[in-house]
């Protein structure tokens, strides 16, 4: 080593004219000196074998998650794609067509790891950056080296069966992305958020909303940081429920109840009574029986309670790992709106607090989907109503020009279908939607307008309501 000085380069660059060839000639004075022993300990150094062992397979037997994370929250890791030989791992990424031999630099691999830095969420991309780094450099290395080798550019494959790459389907791996779940939650929790006005949500207090904004500040005073569930942004306010879920309860109800969704304090707060007065003083309470200083603000059953418990229900499934199939995927396909459908004259046969189903049908419609739903208990004026969500396709590109559209609900003629949950089967699965047994009927309405907000509600009548000879609602 010590005999190679910068003094040897010299002959050779003298011997090259241009001086942007400078490159070129360490690159023939190194083949010059390739019999030298230093020049041995440098290859044995840069094999493809060394750069794995030394920063590839640290990251396959490390317990942390990789830097997929930032975006993916199951189903998928780098790991995934790592094989404890050099060989077979090369083998299996150049047979999925993830490894690029002509430009290595371009191999798909590197383009999934480097997905990283083009996330819009900043903070996420902060968090990540190290190990991101760290995992783009070290691939990027070894593929490069292994390309360079004839000998591994020429390996034979492997069985399909002993490639390395993730166990779920593409669809369960984008379904599992944390912008898919932030979106959901926009939609089933973020858009509920003003029926918690303005105790929880200082974001959403106007500057002349003086009288909401003391409100706001007694609580505060007197809570805390707690009084603030929901941030400036959806993605804020998640991450908040999510952090705060995960730390040690000490005994009390989580924010969000992963292990049974219904028993979330989130849910549980708001359909929770005042606590009784006792000593001159009420007290809230954060486990079973909870009581909230806010009292009752969304009933069992309703629209928000149904949405709140799906999220939860969805988030749950996505974190421990049960989709694992597109097969058990959810449609998601929930938006909810404030236009209100409210059904009258409810016969005396369905008991009070009963919940009613209500699916809205447009008047064309051929597949039998219906466009949108609500849900709600009957109260003692023999009435039942509910905020509609409604239901967009499920095939991905409809999906996406439904959601531009303009006018997804246009006002018109409507068939509404009535379903009537006598069995309690909502008590157990209280996402679910209710079924052929549950049919109570069905009636049309000719001039629907959808107008937003209570006051303007759509009536319909229960007297109004026929039998439905058809009886097609498997569909749903
Ligand atoms: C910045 C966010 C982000 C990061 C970080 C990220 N991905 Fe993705 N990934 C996505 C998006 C978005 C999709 C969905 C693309 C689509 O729907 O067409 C996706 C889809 C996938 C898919 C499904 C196949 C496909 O092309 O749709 C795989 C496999 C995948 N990513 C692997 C990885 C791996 C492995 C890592 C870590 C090395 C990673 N991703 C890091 C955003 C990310
Ligand atoms: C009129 C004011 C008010 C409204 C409206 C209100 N709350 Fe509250 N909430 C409170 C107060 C005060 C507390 C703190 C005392 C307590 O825990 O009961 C609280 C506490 C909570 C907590 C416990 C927070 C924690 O970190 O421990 C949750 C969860 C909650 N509320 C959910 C809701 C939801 C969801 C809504 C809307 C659907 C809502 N509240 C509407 C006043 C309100």
């Amino acid at each position: 080593m010590l005999y190679i000085g910068w003094q040897d380069f010299i002959p050779m660059m003298v011997t090259v004219p241009m001086k942007k060839n400078f490159l070129f000639a360490i690159v023939i004075s190194g083949i010059a000196l390739s019999s030298s022993f230093a020049q041995e300990a440098q290859e044995k150094k840069n094999s493809p074998e060394q750069i794995f062992n030394d920063r590839i397979m640290p990251i396959f037997r490390s317990e942390k998650p990789s830097s997929c994370i930032q975006c993916h929250l199951a189903s998928v890791d780098l790991k995934n794609y790592i094989l404890p030989s050099h060989e077979k791992t090369f083998v299996s990424l150049r047979d999925q067509g993830l490894i690029d031999l002509k430009n290595p630099e371009k191999s798909k691999i590197l383009h999934l790891i480097a997905m990283g830095y083009k996330d819009a969420d900043l903070d996420a991309k902060r968090i990540h950056e190290k190990m991101r780094a760290a995992e783009l450099a070290a691939f990027t290395n070894w593929i490069k080296a292994s390309c360079a080798d004839e000998k591994m550019r020429k390996l034979p494959a492997l069985e399909k069966s002993q490639q390395a790459k993730p166990a779920y389907a593409d669809e369960v791996i984008r379904f599992t992305r944390k912008s898919r779940i932030v979106d959901s939650f926009t939609r089933k929790i973020w858009s509920q958020r003003m029926r918690c006005f303005p105790c929880h949500t200082p974001h959403q207090i106007g500057p002349r909303q003086k009288n909401a904004r003391k409100a706001f500040e007694k609580w505060q005073s007197q809570f805390g940081e707690q009084m603030e569930i929901f941030k400036k942004t959806p993605e804020e306010t998640m991450q908040y429920l999510i952090e705060e879920s995960r730390k040690d309860q000490k005994g009390n109800l989580p924010l969000l109840n992963l292990e049974d969704p219904t028993k979330s304090l989130l849910v549980l707060k708001p359909m929770s009574k005042v606590p009784p007065k006792i000593d001159e003083k009420r007290t809230p309470t954060y486990k079973v029986p909870v009581y909230h200083l806010g009292g009752l603000k969304i009933h069992k059953d309703d629209h928000s309670y149904k949405s709140f418990v799906s999220w939860i229900e969805d988030y749950a499934k996505t974190t421990t790992g049960k989709y694992t199939s597109v097969k058990n995927l959810p449609a998601d396909n929930w938006f909810p709106t404030q236009r209100i459908l409210r059904i009258k004259d409810l016969p005396d046969e369905w008991a009070v607090g009963t919940t009613v189903q209500m699916f809205v049908y447009a008047k064309n419609n051929q597949d039998n989907l219906p466009v949108a739903f609500t849900q709600g208990t009957i109260t003692r004026r023999k009435i039942a109503n509910g905020a509609l969500i409604l239901l967009a396709p499920t095939d991905p590109a409809a999906r996406q020009k439904w959601r531009k559209s303009r006018n997804r609900l246009p006002a018109g003629e409507y068939q509404v279908k009535v379903f009537v949950d006598r069995k309690k089967k909502l008590e157990k699965t209280p996402t679910a939607f209710l079924g052929p047994k549950e049919f109570a009927g069905q009636l049309s309405i000719k001039q629907a307008k959808w107008r937003v907000g209570f006051p303007k509600a759509e009536w319909i009548s229960a007297k109004m309501l026929q039998p439905d000879n058809k009886k097609q609602l498997e569909n749903r």
